[in-house]
């Protein structure tokens, strides 16, 4: 078999067999292909797609170019989720702890920010000592142990995805649904869960643009997980404003937990709640939605929501006090106010440019290699279309560096205006796809 070979026929619209999909999957991740005919292959596919079946056959070979979780010893269902990204997206802090409290082993593998977007280590890591790098062993005994583990994925995890990721983020081929979806369900696949909830975000804040694409990117996800005997529930959701209202890694962290601490209402609760509730069915914990949602309500009423939290910071080396006194979490020197210029409402919160905002005062990465300042970013203090009087606080910069408070003034009047009439609320959840089809949620 010759890599050029299978190039042309994707450039002419075949689809391609398994064997020659494995062929071309451990070639490259053995380095006898190269970067550059694995680019022009992955432009091929940008062109012309791939069948339902080539995509499976992908998928399962990422999954095979390295090791895979077995987490068969634990008891029970297991049950993972993954978001596709967003900003003030703490959703893994809350419901991770909630679903474990629920008696579901959580066995969660997560990962770091880059550009716009917050990863969930980040966010832990702004917790003293916390630490994300466990041994596959440790891991394992902690989910046994109290039902919930957050690490980073282990590198020998679908190590070509890493590669290819690299080469298409430099070759113009990110944006391929096909692409998209087997990068991300060979991850969730090696990391062994039974079922799969995903949260596929759309709209100015996420990689998606519009609810149309993201359909289709859940729907081909759902049916991979269901021909590979991983039942999957995606969960189309909206990112023009930011989901919560922390933007920044400790100030996401202090959110979360007032969340968990049943203080705080919102879309980011309400979101948790509706994942959560869809995780608990597919492993049967509860018999319907309304049972699964009062069940996770009451988790976060009663504290166990937080009281697992807490135990979790302290089997991964963190201080457990943090859950009550947020002062231990990295705090930015200066904080500057911003108020609003007239009286109306909020008519634009712009999840993209708040989100660059945050990664401009230091709180994400424009490289993977970049370093991030934990304690900085922003709070918002008034959601997407509520009513503002003139010289209201709109939102605190907790910043560090003083020569970036301009740039980010200049940034923050793009991102936010405040309109005379209530604008029109968009609905969060956007559809729910499961394998009995799409349901279209407004
Ligand atoms: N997220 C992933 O994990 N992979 C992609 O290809 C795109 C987004």
């Amino acid at each position: 078999m010759r890599a050029v070979d299978l190039i042309l026929k994707k450039r002419e619209g075949h689809a391609l067999t398994k064997k020659e999909i494995v062929y071309l999957v451990n070639d490259y991740t053995q380095g006898k292909i190269p970067d550059y005919q694995m680019a022009a292959f992955c432009m091929a596919v940008f062109f012309q797609g791939m069948a339902k079946e080539e995509i499976v056959n992908l998928t399962m070979a990422m999954v095979n170019s390295g090791e895979k979780m077995d987490l068969a010893n634990l008891p029970g269902l297991k049950v993972d989720k993954h978001s596709t990204g967003g900003v003030a997206d703490s959703t893994t802090l809350i419901l991770a702890p909630l679903v474990a409290a629920a008696g579901v082993p959580v066995a969660k593998m997560s990962g770091r920010g880059l550009g716009h977007t917050g990863g969930t280590l980040d966010k832990l890591e702004s917790i003293p000592g916390f630490s994300t790098a466990l041994l596959k062993d440790d891991f394992l005994k902690q989910v046994e142990k109290i039902n919930l583990a957050i690490a980073g994925q282990s590198k020998d995890l679908v190590p070509v995805d890493r590669k290819m990721y690299g080469l298409r983020d430099v070759t113009g081929t990110v944006d391929s649904l096909p692409l998209i979806a087997a990068s991300i369900m060979s991850k969730k696949i090696a990391a062994g869960a039974d079922k799969i909830v995903l949260d596929v975000k759309y709209g100015r804040g996420a990689f998606l643009k519009t609810r149309e694409t993201a359909l289709k990117l859940g729907e081909i996800m759902v049916e991979i997980g269901e021909k590979v005997s991983r039942e999957t529930i995606a969960i189309i959701t909206n990112m023009n404003q930011p989901l919560g209202m922390a933007v920044g890694n400790a100030l996401e962290v202090k959110e979360a937990l007032l969340v968990l601490q049943n203080k705080k209402r919102g879309l980011l609760r309400d979101l948790c709640l509706y994942l959560g509730t869809n995780m608990l069915i597919l492993v049967n914990r509860v018999r319907n939605f309304k049972e699964g949602y009062h069940l996770l309500e009451e988790l976060l009423e009663n504290g166990k929501a937080l009281e697992k939290f807490a135990q979790m910071v302290s089997e991964q080396g963190g201080n457990p006090q943090v859950i009550n006194d947020f002062s231990l979490l990295p705090q930015a020197k200066n904080q500057y106010v911003l108020k609003a210029s007239r009286t109306g409402y909020l008519g634009k919160l712009d999840a993209l440019i708040l989100g660059q905002t945050a990664m401009l005062l230091g709180a994400g990465r424009s490289t993977k290699e970049s370093s991030i300042d934990l304690a900085v970013g922003l709070e918002i203090h008034v959601p997407f279309a509520e009513s503002i009087k003139k010289g209201d606080p709109l939102l605190t910069i907790h910043y560090n560096q003083q020569e970036k408070l301009a740039v980010v003034l200049k940034q923050l009047a793009t991102a936010i205006e405040i309109v005379e009439f209530p604008p029109v609320k968009e609905p969060l959840l956007g559809a729910r796809i499961t394998k009995a089809g799409t349901e279209l949620l407004f």
